[in-house]
């Protein structure tokens, strides 16, 4: 039985002092959501050490946004998968279209990252999706497809089970517009039909697939009532604890 998922994505939201206030809201409204819903917190790097800890004894999973695409050494700037493990990190977020459209992510080092994210026992939240332009041309499955296969067909059936999918339409991320219901579960249908041609059924059937894009409170339970939807990956309504636990809740 695959696992339902709701994760918050901070982007570059947050000063550590309100990151922690929110961590620990966040954990403490926890106990209000399903037993069977896992939640994740994406915070900024520099927030991961102490939203671990104020996470610390809940059901809440720390993420970070983003990771270098090598193991270690001379990259300044860059943080490395062993960093994140070391400060408590369980996740990493990679390819989200943020990072595809303005800093040069592409297919190829999103494998290197989700190599070592994978190899340093981090969970992977792999984001796809397609932009306004592609949408318009009809070219939507297609443009998913290729980022799916590109990326996941070089792992195997036991590294999916550390994978999560989110299927984030570009056009629908922090514009208010959200796919429908209908645009969403087909989508997600398709990427499932994708992994089950590559890595089997049972494996398919098991890989969380999150929708994400201008996701509330208001339009979470049409969404997640989508036979293929496994819950969000949330922005905006991320930073407001009460929205965020009420999206949890409307499974
Ligand atoms: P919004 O919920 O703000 O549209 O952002 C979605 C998103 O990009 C989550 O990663």
């Amino acid at each position: 039985m695959r696992k339902k998922i709701v994760a918050g994505n901070w982007k570059m939201n947050t000063n550590l002092q309100e990151g922690i206030e929110l961590a620990k809201a966040v954990a403490a409204k926890s106990v209000e959501t399903p037993e069977n819903v896992g939640l994740i917190v994406a915070a900024p790097f520099t927030h991961l050490c102490a939203v671990a800890e104020a996470v610390k004894g809940s059901k809440v999973e720390v993420s970070a946004q983003n990771c270098a695409d090598h193991e270690k050494g001379a990259y300044t700037g860059e943080v490395s998968v062993g960093m994140l493990t070391s400060v408590g990190c369980q996740w990493t977020i990679l390819g989200h279209s943020e990072r595809r459209q303005y800093y040069g992510e592409t297919d190829e080092k999103l494998v290197e990252k989700v190599k070592l994210a994978l190899g340093a026992g981090l969970g992977v939240i792999l984001c796809v999706g397609e932009n306004l332009d592609e949408r318009e041309a009809g070219k939507h499955f297609e443009v998913v497809t290729s980022q799916i296969e590109n990326v996941l067909f070089q792992f195997t059936a036991e590294d999916m089970a550390k994978i999560v999918v989110a299927y984030e339409p570009v056009w629908a991320i922090g514009t208010g517009k959200t796919a429908t219901a209908e645009q969403a579960e087909e989508i997600h249908a398709c990427i499932r039909k994708v992994l089950a041609g590559k890595f089997g059924e049972t494996v398919a059937e098991d890989t969380t697939i999150l929708y994400g894009g201008s996701c509330k409170p208001s339009n979470a339970k049409e969404l997640f009532a989508q036979k293929d939807i496994d819950g969000g990956l949330i922005g905006g309504a991320a930073l407001k604890a009460d929205d965020f636990i009420a999206i949890a809740q409307s499974y």
